[in-house]
């Protein structure tokens, strides 16, 4: 992890500086001075390379004089919004990660930005190299800090630490996600979520025998043919009413899919890609995450964690397509598609969740199906609701955070796309009519686990892993969802 740091402003006298740059702009305070201990060389150079400042362009200077090895003048657009320095950040790191130590000269940018540039260039210096041995050295990133020079070193750090929060728990949720299924079987998953107790999180683990008692036939018959047991795991953060409390009051519920390796089970996925399953994860691996994030800041909110955690695998004693189940609700379901587990692990949390809790709001997250790929590619995620509030809300966290989401129909229960879902022997089937609106149905079947608590459901498949760089996202787990969400919690209920 990239250590990042804020000092007093003060003349850089050698290695790498960084002069980020709003567009059109001149250079003003620590860059003037600069440059005009350099002769003028900054601004020829700036010149030269014809840099003006426009958003995610750069100009390296070599050796421009003095000690200096190397001065990069970073762009930030003509709008430097917390989003731009970010990006700045980003590519910050990317240009000078084989550099051992850099200085940003920051006293151009507020407080604010200064701790938001940090951000970007911690979140873009992600790597999970626990399982190389072989890298040469040369090829291993050098870059293990970056220190900020400011005006207001005090203030900067200070609004740094919230964000160091999220960072740890975006990569919290990357470290999860990217980890391969061998690994990370629910019982290990369930170990990981118990180290968020260190952060005052109340930790509870579910294992197969508390979900037989529980009832929940739906979520257990997905992990049947698995060696590994099925677990569910509740994290409760207070940090509204207090710790001293027991119990959340209508507290935000987010619920993920845990799915720690999908192979389809009996209706068994084809050879090509299936590796991509051990992320089947990445709705939990978000929802841990987050809690780390909201517990790391001491969010001023209730909120509870809670995720259903198996893997889907064929064998003996596998669920069988056409196999009816009792779910926790009392709902009885066909099972048509053994590949359509997620939705059958989600029905019994979803419900526990408004049992147990009474939530105000509940948003779960799932890599629910292939169908949102088909439809939204890789831009945004799916959010299915039925509450047009929260949906507005989470639209305008979507917004501000960058993580998009496009909003998709939803038919009341009995209607339209619901219909498709009934069934001939059991209250329903887990797949709808052949492909059409397999997202939606994927949804509407959802749905019938909740009871009118205002909820959202995102579909994440085609946002969870990213095969190239974004300017604060490395290609691999891209953790989609803790920020949005951690963003929607401070724009809901800490305002
Ligand atoms: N985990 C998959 C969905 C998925 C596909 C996620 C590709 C990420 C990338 C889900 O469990 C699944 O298999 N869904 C099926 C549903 C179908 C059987 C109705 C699908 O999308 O094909
Ligand atoms: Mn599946
Ligand atoms: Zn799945």
């Amino acid at each position: 992890m990239l250590d990042v740091g804020f000092a007093k402003i003060s003349a850089p006298k050698s290695g790498v500086v960084v002069l980020p740059l709003a567009e059109g702009a001149a250079f003003d305070g620590a860059a003037a001075a600069l440059d005009k201990v350099l002769d003028g060389a900054l601004t020829r150079a700036a010149d030269a390379a014809k840099f003006t400042g426009k958003a995610a362009s750069s100009a390296s200077i070599l050796a421009p004089g003095g000690a200096f090895k190397r001065i990069l003048l970073m762009g930030l657009g003509k709008e430097v919004t917390d989003k731009a320095v970010e990006a700045a950040g980003g590519a910050l790191y990317v240009a000078l990660a084989k550099d051992e130590s850099v200085i940003v000269l920051a006293d151009g940018l507020t407080p604010a930005q200064a701790a938001h540039m940090a951000l970007g260039a911690r979140l873009r210096s992600y790597r999970f190299d626990k399982y190389r041995t072989t890298q040469k050295e040369d090829d291993k990133p050098k870059l293990k800090s970056v220190k900020f020079l400011s005006s207001d070193a005090t203030e900067a750090a200070l609004a740094y630490e919230p964000l160091a929060a999220v960072a740890a728990g975006v990569e919290l949720t990357r470290n999860l996600v990217t980890e391969p299924a061998n690994v990370l079987y629910p019982e290990e998953f369930a170990n990981r979520a118990l180290e968020l107790k260190r952060l005052g999180v109340k930790v509870e683990i579910f294992d197969k025998k508390d979900l037989e008692k529980l009832g929940f036939g739906s979520l257990l018959c997905v992990g049947w043919g698995s060696a590994r047991e099925s677990r569910m795991v509740v994290m409760s953060w207070l940090g509204a009413s207090g710790e001293g409390k027991k119990k959340p009051k209508n507290p935000v519920c987010f619920v993920g899919k845990g799915v720690c390796f999908d192979t389809g089970g009996i209706s068994i996925k084809p050879a090509a890609g299936m590796e991509d399953m051990k992320w089947d994860m990445a709705g939990a691996g978000t929802v841990t995450g987050l809690m780390a994030a909201l517990a790391g800041r001491k969010a001023k909110v209730d909120a509870v964690g809670l995720i259903g955690l198996v893997e889907n695998m064929p064998s003996g004693t596998a669920v069988r397509p056409g196999d009816v189940v009792t779910s926790y609700s009392g709902q009885t379901i066909e099972v048509i598609n053994t590949d359509a587990e997620g939705r059958l692990v989600l029905a019994d949390v979803l419900y526990y969740a408004q049992q147990r809790f009474a939530p105000k709001y509940m948003v779960n997250l799932a890599t629910l199906t292939g169908a949102i790929i088909v439809g939204l590619g890789h831009e945004y995620a799916g959010m299915f609701s039925n509450n047009d509030e929260l949906s507005e809300k989470l639209l305008a966290a979507a917004k501000a955070s960058g993580e998009h989401l496009w909003r998709m129909p939803l038919a009341p229960v009995g209607e339209s796309y619901d219909k498709f879902i009934n069934s001939d022997i059991a209250d329903m089937k887990n797949v709808g009519n052949g492909r059409a609106g397999g997202s939606v149905t994927a949804a509407q079947f959802l749905q019938r686990f909740v009871k009118g608590t205002p909820w959202a459901h995102l579909d994440i498949a085609g946002m969870a892993w990213t095969s190239k760089d974004a300017a604060t996202v490395p290609k691999g787990a891209s953790a989609f969802g803790v920020r949005l969400l951690d963003r929607f919690v401070a724009e809901t209920f800490e305002v």
